[in-house]
């Protein structure tokens, strides 16, 4: 099982976020803390099941002091299998030198920076509250203080992208210590800034196979439509377990989890989550069909792949027509998309 614990507060908004974070509720952050540790408490003990990994993710984890964290880990410490991988996201300008070392002496072993990019233009049009500099300072101190495992989050298809700008992105990231990347699409979310505003995108796929040519170059391989690692062993379990459909518990204001077939929803509100951490507001039981879709729409965009036991005969004949085409590649029962950006044609063709 995994484990996923939601951190809501940010120091700013950005133009393009959609997540739930807030930054005007700084004043509720131990109250919250100790609400979280309510909900955890109660659903390991429900569920009683190791943990592999654990992913805090926010909002802005760095917003909090590592002392509660290390509460956090005193109560999932039983249930953690040996060699876990836990990941914290942290925020350049919040992620000071002294945090991310009680971090690491805490145990978190894997720090997930949102940098978007190394230009201070790009930043300042995606409304971040850092700059070039502080990224590669927290990039610097991570390594320092002892953290192996560093992911770098960039946004990329911005208007202002171009092959120059991600190119001195990635001359920046090659002499960082960085072993994984993050590399996401900008998305016009309804709510944020951007959805207000004309011309922010620029949905090209040529400037994207450049970006992704470019990582290649620098060894770092594609595993997932977004996720880059430098090797097998840079790429992150706890994402793997997700497009794996591995059970997971959703612990915070705003997470999902998802166990026994049911996708289950806290209150986004954080007064109410505070008043009342053990309520989900939504439980959504997944059917059959729902299950296969969701898992041949992870297995397609990333290295985890489809089983082709899942597929009903008429499927299967046409899966037989694109391993021939060399859109699917065939391998111990499985089959892998050739390209995972074409994961939702191949799905959409398949009629799953
Ligand atoms: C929820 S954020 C949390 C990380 C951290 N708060 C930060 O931003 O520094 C995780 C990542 O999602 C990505 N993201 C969020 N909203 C997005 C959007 N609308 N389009 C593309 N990527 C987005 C960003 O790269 C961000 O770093
Ligand atoms: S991208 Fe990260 S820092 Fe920016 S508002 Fe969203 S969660 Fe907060």
């Amino acid at each position: 099982m995994l484990l996923y614990i939601h951190i809501p507060f940010c120091d700013s908004k950005c133009f393009y976020c959609a997540f739930n974070s807030y930054t005007s509720l700084h004043s509720l952050r131990d109250d919250y803390m100790e609400a979280l540790k309510i909900q955890l408490k109660d659903e390991l003990k429900k569920n009683a099941k190791k943990i592999e990994t654990i992913f805090i993710g926010g909002g802005t984890p760095s917003t909090i002091k590592a002392s509660k964290y290390k509460e956090v880990m005193e109560i999932v410490q039983p249930y953690l299998i040996d060699d876990s991988e836990i990941t914290i996201e942290a925020n350049p300008n919040s992620a000071s030198k002294e945090w991310l070392q009680e971090i690491f002496e805490i145990g978190i072993n894997r720090i997930s920076f949102g940098v978007q990019s190394f230009d201070d233009k790009k930043l300042k049009f995606l409304g971040r509250n850092h700059n070039k500099s502080q990224a590669i300072a927290a990039i610097n101190h991570a390594k320092e203080v002892g953290f192996e495992n560093v992911n770098c989050d960039i946004i990329y298809d911005t208007q202002l992208d171009n092959k120059e700008l991600l190119q001195n992105d990635l001359s920046i990231i090659k002499n960082l210590p960085v072993n994984h990347i993050s590399a996401y699409s900008l998305i016009i979310e309804e709510g944020t800034k951007f959805f207000e505003k004309k011309n922010v995108q620029f949905e090209n796929e040529e400037l994207a196979r450049f970006l992704f040519e470019q990582f290649s170059k620098l060894g770092f391989s594609q595993y997932e439509i977004s996720n880059f690692a430098k090797g097998e062993n840079a790429r992150s379990k706890h994402n793997l377990g997700y497009w794996q459909y591995k059970e997971y518990l959703g612990i915070g204001s705003g997470a999902v989890g998802c166990l026994n077939n049911e996708r289950l929803y806290t209150q986004n509100d954080v007064h109410k989550y505070i008043e009342n951490p053990l309520k989900y507001v939504e439980i959504e039981k997944l059917n059959n069909e729902d299950i296969l879709v969701e898992k041949v729409l992870l297995g397609f965009r990333s290295v985890v792949g489809v089983d082709v036991g899942l597929f009903n005969q008429d499927a299967k004949s046409k899966i037989d027509l694109l391993i021939d085409a060399k859109k699917l590649i065939f391998e111990n029962n499985r089959v892998y998309a050739a390209d995972f950006m074409l994961a939702d044609e191949l799905s959409l063709y398949l009629d799953i």
